[in-house]
Parts: structure tokens; C-alpha cells; sequence
């Protein structure tokens, strides 16, 4: 979305230092260690599907920590919780900033929770030190960003945005068979028990600000604590299908073979092929591989696999999807194949003008935050539609994520989190 922003040069000047000093690391730490607790695996991770009792845990507690801001808690439909600081003109649209609560099954501490920590402590070190915003400021926990529990993910922020319908998104089932309206029913339920009050979606924003971690290799390599990040790469995830026919293992020669399991490998090997690329820009995964009937001696008559495959480019994604449909499309060891698209995002690029602040307050509060896109995808890339929106990176132990070992340096979490507490001043301003 093209930035409206701008930034008058009346305003009353920030006091950065002040911000700086009133962000409290170990408030942080003890958060980020208090809400790793809710879901914590024996292994050091985390297990904190979307819409689980320990996301409704992490919900409430959030809620608990509105008062001691001055700020109103509040969910709306598809359970995205909202704090909401009270701006001295009420009338204008809000600075929003958060991320996710929900982790993988075996996820780490940071990822998602690290933005929505950062943002409350940011939001708590501007109402320590006494600063009202002019415009209201709210910090938001998305649902199910992962989409590991209910796929796909950025449930909370599609449905915001009107990318997806809350109808359809209630539908989705888990792999218990457990529908997603039902879990967003039975935790809205409890936030009802608690008195929080419902809001509707779509709500109008003056920009969105998420702090993430980086979930690769760039920022820790250039030993940078903080990175601003340009934009997010296009994301399209398919089902791919096989049809073969099944026969014994042990009796059927080769010519009368329809082997799903082979046909699958093939044409696997062929898709992978057409997305290498010299530049090491295009990512494809298949992460998920299903063999059916799954019986030693018979021949599968049905394979089924994920496709996840992203570029920073929208024209050179479409030609990969072109390519993965015309190869769908051939015979592969006697099998047929389709190609199903499960969910498709576009590349984004946040507006510079928003990229601009956020350097600038890096370079007032003399941090080096260099540039670069997001190879994951986050609840900012509908956002990015919805208002001017951008983007925090921290640096991650390794470049590991989604991972129980996932680890990013306190310092880190809060060089990020000054960086954010000063540009959601000056936004507010
Ligand atoms: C988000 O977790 C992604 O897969 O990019
Ligand atoms: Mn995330
Ligand atoms: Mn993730």
C-alpha cells in the first residue's frame, strides 16, 4: 500500500534517550520466560498450537498486563487480542504493532512471541516515562500465524485484512478433526468468562509495526542486533496427488506397474529441478509426503506431498508456478498427477517512506540496522495491504527457527525493542 504517511517537523521532539533507558531488559527476559512456560516442552521449546489451552493462557495473561498500561484489552472475531492505548486525539487512527502468539509443535521462544513481548514492553517504557501518544497505540496478538495446527497460517491477520473469509477459515480442521471455529469458540468462551470485550475486524490503522525474529543467517552474520526489513517474499503452497493403482509387490512386473510412489518421486525430483536457480533465490520444500495405502507389500496406489515455494519476485513466481502446472500435467511412471494451490500470497515491499523512519531512528539511537527481505512470511504481509506496514528483524542463534534450540540474544531482543519504541513515538507523534 502506498504510504500516506507523514511527518510533521512541529512536533514536540522525543526525549530518545529517555525511551532508551526506560526499555527494561530484564522486565523482557521475565516475560519472554513467563510465556515460554505456557506450552514448554522437556526439550527447552515450545508446543503452543493456535487456539490450544496454552494460547488461551497466553491470551489471558496478555489481557492481564492492559491495566498496568492504562490500556483496554479487547478480540474480536477470529480471537486476535488487542491492548489499546488511548491516544490524546481519539479521533485518529491508531499505531498498531504486535505479532503472534502460537508456535509450532516444536517451536522455540521467540519466534512470534518476541513481537508481541517487544511490543509490550515498548508500550510499557512510553508509559513509564510519562509519554502520551497523540494518536492511539495498540499492541495486537494475530491467530494462528503458523497454520501448523490449522493450514493455513495467518489466520487472524487474512481475516482482519478481508483476504479470507471468517466462514471459510472456521472450516479449516485440525488433524484431530477438530475444526478451527470450534477451538475459536471454546477460547473466546473463556475470554468472555474473563470480561473482554469484542471488536469488530477491519478496523482502520495509521501503520503496523512487527518486531520479529529473522529466522536466518543475515543479520548474525553481519553482527548486526537490528535489521529493517524491506519487504516479504511471495509465498504459493500446493497439494500435489498421484494416482497410480495398487497391486501386489511381489507379482506385478514392471510393465504392468502403476506405482504411485514412483510417479511421485519423479515427478518430485523434476519440480525441484525446474526451481534451481544460480542465484539461490528460489526456496522449494516438500515437507510433507504421504504413501497410501502404507502396506509393505502392496504397490501405493496414492501419493500425496506439499509444495512450498517462495520468491521475492511476483513475475518469476508465477513463471515457476506456470512450470509445476505444465509438469503436473505429464505422465509420471504410468501415474497421474494434479496440482492443487493450497494458499498464495504476493511479494510485498513496505513503503518507504516507513522504512525511512525506522532508519532514521536507528541511526538517531546509533544502532546499524542494514536492510533485507523476510524469506518467512508473517501476519505484516496482509497487513502491508491494509495500511502502511513494516518491519523489525532480530538476529537468531545459527539462523535456526521453528526449532526448540531457537535462541536470540537478549541485547538483541533489546536493541529491537528500542528501535521499536522509538519509531512507534515518532509515528504516534
Ligand atoms: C512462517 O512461519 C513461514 O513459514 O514463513
Ligand atoms: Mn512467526
Ligand atoms: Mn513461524
Amino acid at each position: 500500500m502506498e504510504s500516506h504517511l507523514h511527518y510533521p517537523t512541529d512536533k514536540p521532539v522525543i526525549d530518545l534517550a529517555a525511551i532508551v533507558a526506560a526499555v527494561n531488559p530484564e522486565r523482557l527476559a521475565n516475560d519472554l520466560a513467563t510465556v515460554a512456560k505456557m506450552g514448554g516442552r522437556s526439550d527447552g521449546g515450545v508446543a503452543r498450537l493456535a487456539l490450544d489451552d496454552n494460547d488461551t493462557r497466553a491470551r489471558l495473561w496478555l489481557i492481564e498486563q492492559a491495566s498496568a498500561l492504562g490500556a483496554k484489552a479487547s478480540v474480536d472475531a477470529i480471537g486476535n487480542v488487542f491492548l489499546d492505548v488511548p491516544g490524546s486525539d481519539p479521533a485518529l487512527e491508531p499505531v498498531v504493532t504486535g505479532s503472534h502468539l502460537d508456535s509450532q509443535p516444536a517451536g522455540g521462544k521467540y519466534d512470534g512471541a518476541l513481537g508481541v513481548l517487544a511490543g509490550l514492553e515498548a508500550l510499557r517504557a512510553l508509559n513509564d516515562i510519562g509519554f502520551t501518544p497523540r494518536r492511539p497505540l495498540s499492541l495486537v496478538s494475530w491467530t494462528n500465524e503458523e497454520g501448523a495446527r490449522f493450514s493455513p497460517g495467518t489466520s487472524g491477520s487474512a481475516v482482519f485484512c478481508g483476504v479470507r473469509s471468517l466462514d471459510e477459515t472456521r472450516l479449516i480442521e485440525d488433524s484431530d478433526g477438530v475444526c478451527l471455529g470450534s477451538a475459536l469458540d471454546t477460547c473466546l468462551a473463556e475470554l468472555d468468562a474473563a470480561g473482554v470485550p469484542r471488536r469488530p475486524l477491519a478496523t482502520p490503522m495509521y501503520a503496523f509495526l512487527e518486531l520479529h525474529i529473522e529466522q536466518g543467517p543475515i543479520l548474525e552474520r553481519a553482527g548486526a542486533a537490528v535489521g529493517v526489513v524491506e519487504g516479504i517474499q511471495g509465498v504459493s503452497w500446493f497439494e500435489v496427488t498421484i494416482t497410480g493403482s495398487a497391486n501386489h509387490a511381489g507379482t506385478t512386473p514392471r510393465a504392468m506397474r502403476r506405482d504411485a510412489f514412483e510417479g511421485a518421486c519423479a515427478l518430485a525430483t523434476a519440480l525441484r529441478e525446474a526451481a534451481r536457480d544460480d542465484e539461490d533465490r528460489v526456496r522449494f520444500t516438500i515437507g510433507k509426503f504421504t504413501v497410501s495405502p502404507g502396506s509393505v507389500n502392496t504397490i501405493p496406489d496414492h501419493v500425496s506431498f506439499s509444495i512450498d515455494l517462495r520468491h521475492p519476485e511476483a513475475l518469476t513466481l508465477k513463471a515457476l508456478e506456470a512450470e509445476f502446472n505444465k509438469l503436473a500435467q505429464q505422465n509420471w511412471a504410468g501415474c497421474r498427477a494434479t496440482l492443487t494451490p493450497l494458499s498464495r500470497v504476493e511479494p510485498v515491499a513496505f513503503p518507504e517512506t516507513l522504512t525511512t523512519l525506522l532508519d532514521d531512528a536507528a541511526q538517531e539511537l546509533d544502532i546499524s540496522a542494514p536492510h533485507l527481505v523476510s524469506g518467512a512470511f508473517h501476519d505484516a504481509i496482509h497487513l502491508a495491504n491494509h495500511c502502511p506496514t513494516a518491519m523489525l528483524f532480530v538476529p537468531c542463534r545459527d539462523g535456526l527457527s521453528h526449532h526448540p534450540d531457537e535462541h536470540t540474544e537478549l541485547a538483541d531482543a533489546v536493541a529491537g525493542t528500542q528501535l521499536l519504541a522509538a519509531s512507534l513515538a515518532s509515528l504516534t507523534r
